[in-house]
């Protein structure tokens, strides 16, 4: 048995309870979790705004050391360091072939469980990953080794806020330096798409928060201008760019009134892209007059667009030369088993990135 955050049903509470962990089948590894961020996605499955299957234990940002591995689990041996992904291409698809990997048709299929409750009820991995616990199963193809040099706890970032907000920028909008950046929310994925900007060498680094603290993270990772949402922001951003607007607009709050104002920041022929993940219901409206002579670019980006096996890893590199400061963007650590406190605590706006200890 080992102890691990459930949530029984959408909606319901977060309990730490003990659940029985298979070992490692063929081409899976078993991993003691050092340390799990909680990401506003773990948020968003626990209340239904995304789908997934329950009972689950949620956690799909977090790095430990491989305790057993099954067959065929490639090169992983135990006692490897690694950083776990919620996106294992599987290599096959027409995606992956495409070098797509983000797009992977295998990514998102409903998981099989992975666990049982002590009842013997089959248990859910959120995202595959199911790192709310002290150790978890997963696809060798998931967790991805780490260099010496990083401290594991936090290494965990690199596989959710880090690769989706630094790989917006770097990947998906393909910031060069020079260039204007406005990014828009500024928790975990936000922070990291300003740390991003910062190393494609942006000139203007725009970031925007409601709260002043993140705000101040956000200057010390690298943001030139920071401001609140308000109207006077466009105004204040148009000064710095020459009157223009921003060349991209990262949104990384995943709503269709942020989207809207990342859309009114970026510049003429500028780019949006939509880094937050919101709901299906929540619908952006756009005049077939402004689409057309704002010819602007709105683009969707499913994690960052990374390639886990080489970007989790570069960025891994930066990270240990210090050029990502993923650590700085830890706000507060916590025991696994408040994890329910937590996830309040996130959902009200409080703290950048929480790291979960078990
Ligand atoms: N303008 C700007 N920022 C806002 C606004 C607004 N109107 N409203 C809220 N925010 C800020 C919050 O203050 C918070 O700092 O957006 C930030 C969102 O950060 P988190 O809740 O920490 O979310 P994070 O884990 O960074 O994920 C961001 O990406 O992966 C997805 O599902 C995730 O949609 C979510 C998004
Ligand atoms: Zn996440
Ligand atoms: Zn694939």
């Amino acid at each position: 048995m080992v102890m691990a955050v459930v949530v029984h049903e959408s909606g319901g509470p977060w309990k730490a309870e003990d659940i029985a962990l298979p070992d490692p089948g063929p081409g899976q590894v078993r991993v003691r979790v050092a340390g799990a961020g909680l990401c506003h996605s773990d948020l968003s499955f626990a209340n239904g705004t995304l789908p997934g299957a329950f009972p689950a234990v949620l956690g799909h940002e977090a790095a430990g050391t491989v305790i057993a591995a099954g067959r065929e689990a490639g090169s992983l041996r135990v006692g490897d360091k690694v950083v776990l992904t919620w996106s294992p291409p599987c290599g096959e698809c027409w995606h992956c072939a495409r070098h797509e990997t983000h797009l992977c048709s295998q990514v998102g299929e409903p998981p099989a469980p992975f666990a049982e409750l002590s009842d013997g009820t089959p248990l859910y991995p959120g995202l595959g990953v199911g790192a709310f616990a002290e150790e978890t199963v997963v696809p060798a193809a998931a967790a991805i080794p780490v260099p010496e040099g990083l401290p594991l706890d936090v290494a965990g970032l690199l596989g959710c806020a880090v690769a989706t907000g630094v790989g917006a920028v770097l990947n998906t909008a393909r910031v060069t330096a020079g260039e204007s950046v406005a990014v828009i929310g500024l928790g975990g994925v936000g922070l990291s798409a300003v740390q991003g900007a910062r190393v494609a060498g942006a000139e203007v680094v725009f970031a925007v928060d409601p709260s002043e603290d993140k705000r101040e993270l956000a200057t010390r990772l690298g943001a030139t201008h920071v401001a609140a949402p308000t109207l006077a922001m466009g105004g204040r951003l148009r000064k710095l760019t020459g009157g223009r607007g921003a060349d991209h607009v990262i949104e990384c709050v995943g709503r269709a009134s942020t989207i809207r104002s990342a859309w009114s920041l970026a510049r003429r022929g500028g780019r949006v892209v939509v880094a937050g993940a919101g709901a299906r219901d929540d619908f952006v409206r756009f005049s077939a007059q402004e689409l057309f002579l704002q010819a602007r670019t709105l683009q969707g980006c499913v994690y960052g667009s990374v390639d886990p096996a080489t970007d989790i890893p570069t960025y891994a590199a930066l990270a240990v030369t210090g050029e990502l400061d993923p650590a700085a963007m830890v706000t507060a650590r916590s025991p696994l088993a408040d994890a329910g406190a937590a996830a309040e605590a996130l959902a009200r706006g409080e703290g950048a990135r929480t790291l979960l200890i078990p």
